[in-house]
C-alpha cells in the first residue's frame, strides 16, 4: 500500500505562530525514509498552498475564518483524491484545524465505499469548541464540533455533506484540557472520551482495547494525532502544552495497539511547532511513534 505525504504548512487556526513549519520538521526527521523502511511506497506530494496568516484578532468568535475555510477546502480535495486512488493520506501539519478538511474527505470516502468510519483523536484537548464558548477564537479548538455540524456554515459545509460526520465515530484519547463551556457540549454530544484520569485508572492497554473494540475488517481507521497528546516533558515542541500526558512507553503502546488492527487508512500529524522545539526532538519523537503506528515493533518487524 502506498502512503501519500501531504504537507499542510499552516498555523492559521492556532494561537501561536510556527505550526506552519511542522511539515518541514517532519521531513527533516526523515519521516519518508523511515516509512519506506517499513515496506511502504512513500510519495511526498510536497505542500498544499493557502492564504498566509494575517495574524488578526477573532471576529464574531472566529479567528481567520476565511483563511481556515480556504486551507480546508484544499485539504479536503487532496485527501479525497488520494483515498480515491487507493492510497493512505498522511497529513503533515499544520495546526489541528486541518482535520476539518481531512476527516470530511475520509467520511465522504467511507460513505461512498460503504465503510465504517472510526476516528482516533489523540490529543490533550477535545477540540469541540464553538464560537459561543471558545476562550480564544482559535479554530484549532473547534474541528470536532465543525465536523459534527456545529460551527460556522462555511466550515461545516467543507466537502458538501452536512454534517460531515457524527460524534459516535470519535474515540478521544489522552484528553486533559476541556474548556468550561466545552464540557457541556461534549457531554450532550456523548463524545466517547478516554481522558487521562481513565488512562491512569485502567492503563493504556485497557483504554486502547476499549477504544478499538468494534474495529472490524470493514472499518476505515483514521488517526488524528495532535502531538500535544504527549507529555510536554518528552514533546515540548507544540504551542499548547498541557502537563500530565502519556509518557513514552504509554504512547508507544497506544500506537502499537492501533497498528495491530491493520486498519490504519489515513493519518493527521498536527500541532508540531518547531519554534517551541529543541533540536527537532519533538518531530523525531513524532516520527518514531508514527513508525510504530505503521507496524514497527521490537521483535517482529
Ligand atoms: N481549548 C483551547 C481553545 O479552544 C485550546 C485548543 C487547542 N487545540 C489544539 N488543537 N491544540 O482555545
Ligand atoms: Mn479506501
Ligand atoms: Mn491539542
Ligand atoms: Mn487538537
Amino acid at each position: 500500500k502506498a502512503l501519500s505525504l501531504i504537507g499542510v504548512p499552516t498555523d492559521i487556526g492556532a494561537g501561536h505562530r510556527g505550526a506552519s513549519m511542522g511539515p518541514e520538521a517532519l521531513r527533516v526527521a526523515n519521516l519518508a525514509s523511515k516509512l519506506e523502511r517499513r515496506g511502504f511506497e512513500v510519495i511526498d506530494h510536497g505542500n498544499l498552498q493557502g492564504p498566509v496568516n494575517p495574524w488578526q484578532p477573532p471576529q464574531d468568535g472566529y479567528r481567520h475564518l476565511p483563511q481556515v475555510v480556504a486551507w480546508n477546502e484544499a485539504v479536503h480535495t487532496a485527501v479525497y483524491t488520494e483515498l480515491a486512488a487507493g492510497r493512505v493520506p498522511v497529513m503533515l501539519g499544520g495546526d489541528h484545524c486541518l482535520a476539518i478538511g481531512s476527516i470530511s474527505a475520509v467520511a465522504r470516502h467511507c460513505r461512498e465505499q460503504g465503510k465504517k468510519l472510526r476516528v482516533l483523536w489523540l490529543d490533550a484537548h477535545a477540540d469541540f469548541n464553538t464560537a459561543d464558548v471558545t476562550p480564544s477564537g482559535n479554530i484549532h479548538g473547534m474541528p470536532v464540533a465543525c465536523l459534527c455540524g456545529n460551527g460556522p456554515q462555511a466550515l461545516v459545509e467543507v466537502g458538501g455533506h452536512v454534517p460531515a460526520t457524527t460524534p459516535d465515530v470519535f474515540r478521544q484519547i489522552g484528553i486533559r484540557s476541556v474548556d468550561e463551556g466545552e464540557k457541556s457540549l461534549v457531554r450532550e454530544a456523548q463524545v466517547s472520551i478516554f481522558d487521562m484520569r481513565r488512562i491512569d485508572e485502567v492503563g493504556m492497554k485497557r483504554t486502547m482495547e476499549e477504544a478499538l473494540a468494534d474495529v472490524d475488517e470493514n472499518t476505515h481507521l483514521h488517526v488524528s494525532f495532535d502531538v500535544d497528546f504527549l507529555d510536554p516533558t518528552i514533546a515540548p515542541g507544540v504551542g499548547t502544552t498541557v502537563r500530565g500526558g502519556p509518557n513514552y512507553r504509554e504512547a508507544q503502546l497506544c500506537m502499537e495497539m492501533i497498528a495491530d488492527t491493520g486498519r490504519v487508512s489515513s493519518l493527521d500529524i498536527v500541532e508540531l511547532n518547531p519554534a517551541f522545539d529543541k533540536r527537532n526532538q519533538t518531530a523525531r519523537l513524532a516520527v518514531d511513534l508514527v513508525e510504530s503506528l505503521f507496524g514497527k515493533s521490537t521483535l517482529i518487524r
